[in-house]
């Protein structure tokens, strides 16, 4: 199967950003809570009933024309295709397909790799659909073919909405009741009785769920096990072959995924950590309240017990071993200790029998190279980006990877490559860059990566953390 890659012009958060379609106009509604507008940041109001997205007949500029002609033919694709089509979210690229068609939704199984039993999140592009999906198979909003009666002021229960008012579209996943029967397919929901849905900051991904006409279950567009794609290059580096469409919209904003919350148990959980961040949540109605139901460094780092090698559950794992040390570390303030060093050295022969080359990604403190011997760095050095060439942007999406040689005791032969990649101190950067970083270091052949952590509060940090510890092998803490 051939992959394309359809470049979409239009970036999100610029004026050209509302060709690909906008809220339909304010109807008054007042009855009980319904959700009828949102405040935007310049004060405006904002209605998230209904995207409207033009016809691409109806448009003049040419470069809006070819956006909305390639998302027509991919929402044509996803109504009959079995094949999903990756696109790209303010978080991460996602892999999507008509969440309505078990035939589809298998198709993500499928292209990924991925085991059956985790569910998937389901995306809409506006609120009317959500509440479609609120209701019975059989049953629409504006009256319904088995009883002919409206449902009742707003069906999106009440827990939700100061969250949906405040962070949609946005980086945050709802779990709500799964109606019976549903008009969504089996496969999406791995037979829980909840859907977990959001609604994508991004407007291409709006775009493209309208034009499918059906919400898009879609999981995170990387081959199972892999570090989540930031860049549609990281889609076509996994999925190559697999399948045959793949959106372009430039390097993804956020970095890393939604969180997900369960608001319909008291209190209301937070399941995943992700790009909303728990400190903002508490800060809504009915939120104040909401517990971790993840595990984060009390219980996963703070034993500083190393993880045997292949005992973990792979995810969000390059082909490096990822050595993290956490924040809290008070050996590893000033870099990677000598002994792990030692033992990322062993044997010396790296995948295929190369040369060994140990990688670092720093964050806050740590210096060049995490304090090890090393030549060259500063010569070699370049940036490196998650997006190239046009979409370049230095100040958000690139990164510094620097190149040399590690040296061993002596401080004169060679020991290994050296790979140094510095994330920045600035923790929105660090998310944006993270899985972008470990991708980098994959291609440029790492063995090791030793990672500075960040100390995780009630911020993003957190969900860069959650992703790191996963992905590590070994933790120092
Ligand atoms: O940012 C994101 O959320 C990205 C983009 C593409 O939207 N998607 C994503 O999907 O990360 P995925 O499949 O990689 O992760 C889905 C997460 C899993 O942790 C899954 O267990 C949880 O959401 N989830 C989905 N539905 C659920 C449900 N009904 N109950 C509990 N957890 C659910
Ligand atoms: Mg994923």
């Amino acid at each position: 199967m051939k992959t394309r890659i359809i470049k979409v012009q239009q970036r999100d958060g610029s004026p050209s950003e509302a060709v690909l379609g906008r809220w339909a106009a304010e109807e008054e509604k007042t009855s009980n809570g319904t959700i009828t507008s949102q405040e935007t940041a310049n004060g405006t109001r904002r209605n998230l009933n209904r995207w409207q997205v033009p016809s691409s007949a109806d448009t003049t500029d040419p470069s809006a024309v070819a956006d909305l002609t390639a998302l027509e033919e991919a929402g044509a694709y996803l109504r009959t295709s079995d094949i999903p089509v990756a696109f790209p979210t303010e978080t991460v690229y996602g892999l999507g397909a008509d969440a309505t068609r078990s035939g589809a939704v298998k198709g993500i199984y499928a292209a990924k790799g991925r085991p059956s039993d985790n569910p998937l999140i389901v995306h809409v592009c506006d609120l009317d659909m959500l509440r479609s999906f609120l209701l019975p198979h059989g049953k629409t909003i504006n009256g319904s073919s088995s009883s002919g009666s409206k449902p009742e002021g707003e069906t999106i229960p009440q827990i939700y909405l100061p969250l949906i008012e405040r962070f949609w579209p946005g980086p945050l996943t709802i779990l709500l009741p799964n109606p019976q029967p549903s008009k969504l397919a089996p496969e999406v929901t791995a037979g829980l009785g909840t859907f977990g849905c959001r609604m994508p900051a991004s407007a291409l991904a709006r775009t493209l769920i309208k034009l499918a006409g059906a919400p898009l279950a879609a999981p995170s567009a990387n081959a199972s096990t892999k570090p989540s794609p930031t860049a549609a290059q990281h889609v076509l580096d996994d999925l190559e072959g697999r399948i045959e469409l793949i959106l372009d919209g430039g390097s993804c904003d956020v970095g890393v995924e939604s969180t997900v919350v369960d608001g319909m148990c008291q209190p209301p959980v937070v399941l995943r950590p992700g790009g909303v961040s728990i400190e903002a949540l508490r800060a809504c109605p009915g939120w104040e309240a909401v517990e971790k139901a993840y595990k984060d460094q009390a219980e996963m780092g703070a034993k500083s017990a190393p993880r045997a090698p292949g005992m973990k559950y792979k995810h969000y794992s390059p082909k490096a071993r990822v050595v993290l040390y956490e924040a809290g570390f008070e050996g590893g303030k000033k870099g990677v200790l000598e002994e792990d060093l030692d033992k990322a050295l062993e044997g010396c022969v790296g995948h295929e029998g190369r040369e060994k080359a140990v990688a670092v990604i720093r964050t806050k403190q740590w210096p060049v190279a995490a304090g090890m011997r090393s030549v060259g760095l500063e010569q070699d050095s370049r940036v490196q980006g998650s997006d190239e060439g046009d979409n370049a942007d230095p100040g958000t999406t690139s990164f510094l990877v620097r190149q040399g040689a590690l040296l061993s005791a002596d401080g004169e032969t060679r020991a290994a490559r050296l790979l140094d990649v510095d994330l920045g101190q600035d923790i929105k950067r660090v998310a944006h860059g993270l899985f972008a970083a470990l991708r980098e270091l994959d291609r440029l052949g790492a063995d090791v990566i030793f990672v500075e952590g960040v100390s995780d509060g009630d911020d993003i940090a957190a969900a860069v953390m959650n992703r790191l510890r996963k992905a590590a092998s070994d933790i120092r803490a």
